[in-house]
């Protein structure tokens, strides 16, 4: 048989990957629980037409699709935004709003494999249902600058911008839905001219136009200022200018709440998806030319799925790109370990006892392996070493009979006798720097 290889796009995580992974997960975990964000568990394996719906054609046409054995259209979610509005439109219906649900897992795109770029990848995502209000828009944002910050990010930005600004323009112009997906799709690939030329095909007015060319150009630093101009900018379109009024109250609320984080607003920027009614962003950190974040606001998606009209806002990270952006920032916090020892038994009589000890560390949360290979003293330590362990707990005859074991710091290479009793207080109590 030839030799196996993972398939194109798809990963192995050894041990120090899948600690990160981990680490990470468990961060955004954290993150939800600080802010109330309920976790939920939904299927990897959803109905097509769901995924479909509002995924917007470059999602769309990268999903997993097949047909499984009872000959159903279904494919492997793209991200968990509709899986939790589906939860929303059906069970959860009658619930008090609003809804803060948290999701973590693998999600599934055919994307050309590159550096950050995967077909497996893992997202860890937010939706908070039920308030149209900008502080629910905020909180979203906040709690990304947590996650961020606690993963070990110390230097990201936020790149802004407003669905509504475009749309009401476009809307009041009578200009079709279809059509505004396919300028909205161009934008996001910053395939500006071609946008402005689909929309001109349209036969829109030459105000229009005018507005359009100076808004696609249009950003800045300075996120209340730009806001403010962008509102200017549109006047005359009813919808993009309540739009611009609407982000500029979301970054207020952003700015008082002590928000240090770098913004950008950009008035030409859009994103993929195609359920957004509002506020998107996306967060970048230097160096890296790729989104470790994104979300907005989707007022429109539970109802199309049948559920009572729930405005909702929601973000979902790339957890495998703040794996990247943590590595790339030199300075970002290291991983927090448990202290670790390899307990080694002089004979072989010793095992039991050894095994005992193992277990008394474990319950100190000491990540303990035991020698299980039956190997002479000397070997044992060499490999308690190349497994990079804290210490060596060498279990003897003559230490036990005192009720205490060698415990050797392995970094430092000295050794002591120390009382059972006491094993964990002395390792807690020594630098293995
Ligand atoms: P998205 O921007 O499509 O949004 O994906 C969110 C994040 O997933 C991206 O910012 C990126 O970090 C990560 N990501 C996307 N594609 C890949 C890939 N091929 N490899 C590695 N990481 C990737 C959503 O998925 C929306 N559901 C977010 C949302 C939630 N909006 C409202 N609620």
């Amino acid at each position: 048989m030839s030799e196996f290889k993972t398939v194109r796009g798809m990963r192995d995580f050894l041990s120090d990957e899948a600690e990160m992974l981990r680490y990470v997960e468990g961060t955004a975990r954290r993150v939800a629980g600080l802010y109330g964000y309920e976790e939920i568990v939904t299927p990897v394996v959803e109905s097509y037409e769901l995924l479909a719906a509002k995924a917007g054609e470059e999602v769309r046409s990268r999903m997993f699709v097949f047909k499984d054995l009872g000959g159903r259209d279904v494919a492997l979610r793209p991200e968990f935004t509709a899986s939790v509005a589906r939860l929303v439109a059906t069970t959860l219906r009658n619930e008090p709003r609003p809804f803060r649900l948290f999701s973590v897992g693998a999600v599934y795109r055919y994307d050309e494999p590159q550096r950050g770029r995967y077909r497996e990848f893992w997202q860890s995502n937010y939706e908070l249902m039920g308030s149209k209000r900008p502080e629910a828009d905020a909180e979203i944002m906040l709690l990304t600058d947590s996650l961020m910050r606690k993963a070990g990010l110390n230097r990201f930005a936020f790149k802004i911008g407003h669905v509504g600004v475009l749309r009401g323009i476009l809307n009041q112009e009578k200009v079709e839905d279809k059509t505004q997906s396919a300028v909205m799709q161009l934008m996001d690939k910053k395939q500006y001219d071609e946008a402005l030329r689909k929309v001109e095909d349209a036969g829109v007015s030459r105000e229009c136009m005018t507005v359009l060319r100076r808004l696609v150009e249009f950003s800045g630093k300075d996120v209340l200022a730009v806001a403010g101009e962008i509102g200017v900018l549109v006047e005359g379109y009813e919808k993009a200018v309540e739009a611009a009024k609407n982000l500029r109250e979301i970054l207020g609320l952003l700015l008082e709440s002590g928000c240090k984080t770098e913004m950008t607003v950009e008035a030409g920027f859009a994103r993929g998806l195609e359920y957004y009614t509002g506020l998107i962003f996306e967060v970048y950190v230097p160096d890296m030319d790729i989104a470790l974040g994104g979300g907005g606001r989707y007022d429109r998606l539970i109802e199309l799925f049948g559920g009572e009209p729930t405005p909702a806002v929601g973000v979902a990270h790339g957890i495998d790109r703040i794996m990247l952006g943590v590595q790339t920032q030199k300075n970002a916090q290291r991983l927090e370990k448990a202290k670790s020892a390899m307990v080694i038994p002089i004979k072989e009589e010793l095992r039991g006892e050894a095994l005992k000890i193992a277990q008394m560390l474990r319950d100190a949360s000491v990540m303990v392996e035991v020698e299980v290979m039956g190997r002479k003293m000397a070997k044992a330590l060499e490999d308690a070493d190349r497994r990079k362990m804290d210490y060596a707990v060498i279990v003897g005859e003559r230490e036990l009979k005192e009720e205490a074991v060698v415990i050797r710091n392995l970094r430092k290479r000295v050794q002591e006798t120390v009382k059972i009793q006491r094993m964990t207080e002395r390792m807690e109590n020594q630098s293995t720097a």
